[in-house]
Parts: C-alpha cells; sequence; structure tokens
C-alpha cells in the first residue's frame, strides 16, 4: 500500500470519526434531550456528551486536515483547489476551516457564555443548538457526497 492510499484511509477514518458524531448527536442525543421533561436535565444530558465528544474530535478533525493536506501535496493538487469544475476539493477546506473555528476558536472564547444562557434559558438553547448541529450535518452530508463523487470523476 502506498502512503496516499494510507493517508486516504486515515482520512476518510477521521471523517467517519468526526461526521458521525456529530451525526449522532443531531439525530439521537438532541432528540433524546428534548424529551427530558427537566429543562436543566435536558441541557446537562447535551452538555455531558458534547464535553466528551469535543475531547474526541479535537484529535480527528486536525487528523482529517493533516492528512487532507498531505495528499494535497503528495498529489500536487493544489491549482485544483482553484479549478471551479472542482469545488467539493474547496468545500472540503471550508467546512474543516468551519468545525476547526468552532473547536478552538469559538467554543473556547465564548463556551462559558453559552453554558450561562443555557442555564438561564434551556429550552431556547436547545432549540439554538438544534437547529446549528442540522445546518452542520446537511452541509456535511453535501460535502461528504460531493467528496466522494469528485474524487472518482463523477462530478466532473
Ligand atoms: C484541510 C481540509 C482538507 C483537505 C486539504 C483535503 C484534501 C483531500 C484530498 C487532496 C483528497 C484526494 C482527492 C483526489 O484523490 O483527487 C481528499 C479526498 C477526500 N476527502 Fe478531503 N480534504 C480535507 C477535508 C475533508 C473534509 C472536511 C471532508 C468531509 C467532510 C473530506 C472528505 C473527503 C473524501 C470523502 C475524499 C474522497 C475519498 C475517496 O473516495 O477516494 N475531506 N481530500
Amino acid at each position: 500500500m502506498d502512503d496516499v492510499t494510507l493517508a486516504r484511509a486515515v482520512h476518510i477514518l477521521s471523517i467517519v470519526h468526526w461526521i458521525g458524531g456529530v451525526a449522532f448527536v443531531t439525530l439521537v442525543v438532541l432528540p433524546v434531550a428534548r424529551r427530558v421533561a427537566d429543562p436543566r436535565q435536558r441541557l446537562a444530558l447535551f452538555e455531558s456528551v458534547e464535553r466528551r465528544f469535543a475531547a474526541q474530535v479535537r484529535l480527528s478533525v486536525p487528523l482529517a486536515g493533516a492528512t487532507g493536506f498531505y495528499m494535497a501535496e503528495r498529489l500536487d493538487a493544489w491549482l485544483r483547489f482553484l479549478d471551479p469544475a472542482q469545488w467539493w476539493l474547496g468545500a472540503m477546506l471550508l467546512l474543516w476551516l468551519v468545525f476547526m473555528a468552532i473547536l478552538f476558536v469559538i467554543e473556547p472564547a465564548i463556551g462559558n457564555r453559552l453554558l450561562d444562557a443555557g442555564r438561564a434559558d434551556p429550552s431556547g438553547t436547545l432549540r439554538v443548538l438544534e437547529r446549528t448541529h442540522g445546518l452542520l450535518l446537511a452541509l456535511s452530508a453535501i460535502v461528504v457526497s460531493a467528496a466522494v463523487l469528485g474524487a472518482h470523476g463523477l462530478l466532473a
């Protein structure tokens, strides 16, 4: 097996962990949390799951990026990122940047304030969380599908 194939396998494995986790939180944890009667417990359930998941994706998201950059370098693919016909490459990079910003900039900067808002208005905060997670999951599904189709020449 050559190094690019290995990088591709690690790339996909990190993405399965990361986007799969986003799907689980969005489609399982948040709907379960909504059914918990006590609003404070509702948010506490979400927070405990999300805290554990966030610690893990702080590894899988950078790993997806590192293997992506490695493949781009080895395949000499940098100019392809500027080609509109291969928009899926730019979409991958953009989605990665969005998650990196959430994990390493936005969450550390306003995470505590979000927790305070959650304590003050648990139902409203849960609704905002549901919307943002739904949006991120929909974008991720589009990018994953486009990347697989694009990498195998089916979008050209
Ligand atoms: C820093 C960010 C990223 C970079 C630099 C990057 C780069 C790359 C490169 C160079 C390839 C190989 C393309 C080819 O063979 O023509 C690739 C494949 C792929 N990437 Fe990324 N990627 C990044 C993030 C992502 C993200 C966020 C996703 C998913 C949401 C993703 C999903 C995929 C998929 C599904 C493939 C195709 C695998 C296959 O079917 O062979 N990548 N990526």
